[in-house]
């Protein structure tokens, strides 16, 4: 993409430092499933996820040892079943599984120590056992209890490379076998990962294998670049795990093609769900593909699929229906005197000026920007719930209340405030005097509530 031409590779080079400075010091976590640790491309992810922790990246790796668990179990002819939980995993069968998994954690422990960085597999997994299953004794197969974030952190503070093979043991030492993919997933979640990555033979979602809903970003190699959660369950949605061919009520991206079930929506649905535990960024790459991971971390257009929740995300326009939510939310504010009282009606009128903050479908803040003429907007109405103050939400709001008086052209903010002057001015706002405020605001300005002005040039 940026063979020969040298402005395009100095783009390039300004794309990378970018992402450099922004993620630097942040921590990722990258599971890497089994098959791609027996691909040739192999040394050269590890090269890479090396290159990352000397570069300042705080890397946690999880590797997949199902396919070679299953290959050891059977040269020593231990039968291994399954059920809709997962697999058996028998006491006989423990410490071969056990075997297998430090091996395919020692293969990456080779390949970072060839390139002289310090890697550790410990035991970061407090697990516990899943016990019976409907009649079935699930024996040593465990879940995830607890990440023991203390330790990883205290690896990765020395510049270390903790790996953590699906393994995890009770307080009481017992081994379990966990899956990887809830490894990654709870790992992620405790240390606050930046990123996280799927790294398997499938990669990104390709559109000619599946539904896609109309409007989702395609690369030019007909992959799907970046999904937001919404748009990551309209695809769970459309395309039922066990169905090869188009289905359900989404229109095709790509009409016709090669459509096959693959890792890729197992791995989008583990996205979602990481996603949802606070991970911002999840990635669906091809560990065959070289480069694959610094391309999708040092690139916009990246080389797999992204699955993203921007900060935004949660900020959505007023619906009707969440009317009386944020009237519920305002008064007790309006009952202080530090909001007017507004009533439905009047809300409904100004329904396009206001936006609210959701957090798992329910609303905890909202605002307002109100046009005026004269270039200005006005920010009301701002309200936190109580039970999510200090959480950054007011000033989220108010960002995107400034973001959307911006794009509307707009040249200066406004709020007339009586208590919350010094949050304002935090924010960078300044008192002007009443005179200031354009015509139509000040002839409705009610002297008698003597507001504060305060204002914002953009
Ligand atoms: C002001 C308000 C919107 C802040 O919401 P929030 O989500 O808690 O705010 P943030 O998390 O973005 O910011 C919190 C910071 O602001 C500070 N802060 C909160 N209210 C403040 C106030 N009235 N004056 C000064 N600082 C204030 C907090 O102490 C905190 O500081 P810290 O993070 O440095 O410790 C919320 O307290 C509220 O709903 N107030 C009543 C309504 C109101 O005054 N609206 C403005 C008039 S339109």
């Amino acid at each position: 993409m940026y063979e020969g031409k040298p402005w395009s590779r100095v783009a390039l080079i300004r794309e990378a430092f970018h992402y450099q400075s922004r993620f630097e010091g942040s921590t990722m976590v990258f599971k890497i499933n089994f098959p791609v640790t027996e691909d040739p491309a192999f040394p050269y992810l590890v090269k890479d996820l090396a290159l990352l922790a000397q570069t300042g990246f705080r890397v946690v790796i999880v590797p997949g040892a199902k396919e070679w668990i299953d290959s050891v179990l059977n040269e020593y002819g231990i039968v291994s079943s399954y059920t809709s939980s997962g697999r058996i995993t028998t006491a006989t069968a423990i410490p071969f599984v056990e075997m297998a998994a430090f091996h395919v954690a020692a293969r990456f422990m080779t390949g970072l120590a060839g390139s002289r960085v310090d890697a550790v597999i410990g035991n970061f997994v407090r697990a516990r056992g899943m016990g019976v299953i409907e009649g079935t004794d699930m024996e040593h197969t465990g879940a995830v209890d607890k990440i023991l974030t203390d330790s990883l952190t205290r690896a990765l503070d020395q510049g270390m490379v903790p790996i953590l093979p699906c393994i995890g043991y009770s307080p009481a030492g017992k081994p379990y076998n966990v899956p990887s993919d809830e490894i990654a997933l709870a790992a992620a979640a405790a240390l606050g990962a930046v990123k996280l990555f799927f790294v398997s033979l499938d990669g990104a979602l390709r559109a000619d294998a599946y539904w896609l809903p109309q409007g989702i970003e395609l690369g030019e190699d007909g992959r799907v670049v970046r999904l937001t959660p919404a748009e990551a369950e309209a695809v769970l949605r459309s395309n039922p795990a066990e169905q090869t061919g188009p289905a359900g009520s989404g229109s095709p991206a790509c009409p016709a093609g090669d459509r096959r079930p693959g890792r890729s929506l197992e791995e989008l649905a583990l996205a979602l769900k990481a996603s949802r535990s606070g991970v911002e960024r999840v990635h669906l790459v091809n560990g065959r593909e070289d480069g694959a991971i610094l391309k999708e971390l040092f690139s916009n257009m990246g080389s797999g699929t992204m699955l993203y929740s921007d900060e935004y995300e949660s900020i959505r326009a007023l619906r009707s229906r969440d009317i009386p939510v944020i009237l519920r939310l305002m008064d007790p504010l309006v009952r202080q005197g530090i909001l007017i009282k507004r009533s439905a009606e009047q809300i409904l009128e100004k329904k396009e000026d206001f936006a609210v903050f959701e957090i798992d479908g329910s609303i905890h803040a909202c605002g307002a920007l109100h046009e005026w003429g004269e270039d200005q907007g006005e920010i009301a109405a701002i309200a936190t719930d109580p039970l999510y103050a200090d959480m950054g939400m007011g000033r989220r709001i108010v960002g995107y209340l400034i973001d959307r008086a911006r794009k509307k052209g707009l040249s200066r903010v406004f709020v007339l405030t009586t208590h919350t002057q010094d949050w304002f001015e935090f924010l960078g706002f300044r008192e002007l005097n009443v005179e200031s405020l354009p015509e139509k605001r000040r002839k409705l300005y009610n002297r008698s509530r003597r507001s504060k002005v305060f204002a914002l040039d953009l």
